[in-house]
């Protein structure tokens, strides 16, 4: 494993070893390994292999059960994100108002693809379902805020919005 995600696991260590891992029931083992997750996602940003192969061995249990738990919520990633992580919806209503359009002009702006990040670490795009706000379509999600009825145009401003965020810190 890498050194520097070696070091920033090993602060979790205490917190494991906090944990009752003797717990019987399927539900109380699945839901100590997702607040694991979530701790390691809060330090790293993402869920690497490297960092579920180290939940696992520390967890005692299977890899592949880690990985599925992973993979099954959408709320945990795999891959690492941008500061500002663009979520843009694909769900009907959204689709139907241009979002195919909207995610290929901040694709074409960013020079990035899907799940990519840009190379100053801000921007990364996420195609996603539905984020409830459909009265909203065509709706942007970047970091938590939500854009709603977002126009092909709006794109370029949105991008310089968070970069002169950026600079004015
Ligand atoms: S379809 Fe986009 S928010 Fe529901």
């Amino acid at each position: 494993m890498e050194e520097l995600l070696d070091s920033k696991l090993k602060e979790l260590d205490n917190h494991i070893s906090s944990l009752d891992l003797t717990v019987k029931t399927e539900l109380e083992r699945r839901s100590i390994l997702i607040e694991v997750l979530h701790k390691v996602q809060e330090k790293l940003g993402y869920i690497p292999i490297d960092a579920q192969k180290w939940v696992a061995e520390k967890l005692r249990i299977p890899s592949s059960q880690v990985f599925g738990v992973v993979t099954f919520y959408n709320f945990f990633s795999t891959k690492p994100k941008g500061k500002y992580p663009i979520s843009i919806c694909l769900g009907t209503a959204c689709y139907v108002g241009g979002a195919n359009e909207i995610l290929d002009e901040f694709k074409k702006i960013l020079n990035i693809e899907n799940e990519e990040v840009t190379d100053d670490g801000l921007f990364s795009i996420h195609p996603v379902r539905c984020l409830g706000a459909c009265g909203l379509a065509p709706v942007v999600k970047i970091g938590e805020k939500v854009h709603g009825r977002v126009k092909i145009q709006d794109v370029r401003k949105i991008i310089r919005e968070y970069k002169s965020m950026e600079k004015n810190g």
